[in-house]
């Protein structure tokens, strides 16, 4: 028995799959936090989060860090307590998110890069009833967006007609951006607003949808942290 469970064990590292799985492939979506990364609004970029408390150089027997960032920093989600204050009194925050709709098939949709996520691309890109998870990518990764320590507000998001239409006329529940807003920054509040009202939608933005390829069924999965704030860093991945 022991012998058995050990020639599983070896074949699992050999392959690099899971026992009786095809080999998958794993593709990290979310962006690394380094100094340069940019901020919402800031020129500075995020800056340094991290602080040694303990330095081993200091005689501590431990190197020993404490994190200090705003949490809509890099691939982040937003709760509704974000935009709604009686959300925010509720404590509709990030631990309430469903983590059935964090997790499961997304597909990527390829945003016109000369426009913003309006009412008319949504309309042309027919996305089935039942699609529940899109990641949006735009302008905003063929400009690295995410990798200019300037923060950019010509940046691509949903405007209010593009959110309004898909809260009406599709199944999305999980939408995903590739800046650090949804909303693009002329109206930046409303579709915030019109995504998180019925606290059913997920946002997730700042992704790094650099390598995903379009026309493949991913299972998507993120993951964000329990801190019952309006927003939590997430780490995302796609398994093909
Ligand atoms: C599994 O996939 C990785 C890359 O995605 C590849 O490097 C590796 O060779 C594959 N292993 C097998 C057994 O196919
Ligand atoms: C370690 O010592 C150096 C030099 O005294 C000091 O600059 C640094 O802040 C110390 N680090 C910690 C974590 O105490
Ligand atoms: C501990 O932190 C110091 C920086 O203060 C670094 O030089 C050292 O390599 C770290 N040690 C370990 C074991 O990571
Ligand atoms: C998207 O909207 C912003 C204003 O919020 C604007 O600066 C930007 O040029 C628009 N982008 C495109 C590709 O239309």
């Amino acid at each position: 028995m022991i012998l058995l469970t050990c020639a599983v064990v070896l074949t699992f590292l050999t392959t690099g799959s899971v026992s009786g799985q095809a080999n998958v492939t794993i593709l990290d979506i979310t962006h690394e936090y380094v100094p340069d990364m940019p901020s919402f609004g800031s020129v500075r970029g995020l800056g340094f989060i991290l602080r040694l408390v303990n330095d081993m150089r200091n005689n501590s027997q431990t190197n020993n860090s404490e994190l200090k960032m705003n949490v809509h920093s890099g691939t982040h989600v937003d709760a509704p307590s974000h935009v709604y204050e009686e959300y925010y009194d509720a404590a509709i925050d990030v631990n309430t998110l469903d983590l059935q709709t964090l997790n499961g098939p997304a597909i990527l949709a390829e945003v016109p890069r000369n426009s913003n996520i309006s009412a008319v691309v949504l309309q042309n890109f027919n996305i089935p009833r039942g699609v529940k998870r899109v990641l949006f990518r735009t302008l905003n990764t063929d400009r690295r967006l995410m990798f200019k320590k300037e923060f950019d507000s010509s940046y691509v998001g949903f405007t209010e007609d593009g959110a309004q239409w898909l809260v009406d006329n599709t199944d999305i529940k999980l939408v995903g951006v590739d800046y650090l807003s949804s909303a693009a920054y002329s109206s930046l509040i409303i579709p915030h607003r019109i995504l998180l009202k019925n606290k059913d939608i997920v946002i997730v933005e700042g992704l790094k949808l650099d390598e995903v390829k379009p026309q493949v069924t991913y299972n998507l999965h993120c993951l964000p942290l329990r801190l019952h704030a309006d927003a939590s860093p997430t780490r995302c991945i796609l398994i093909q």
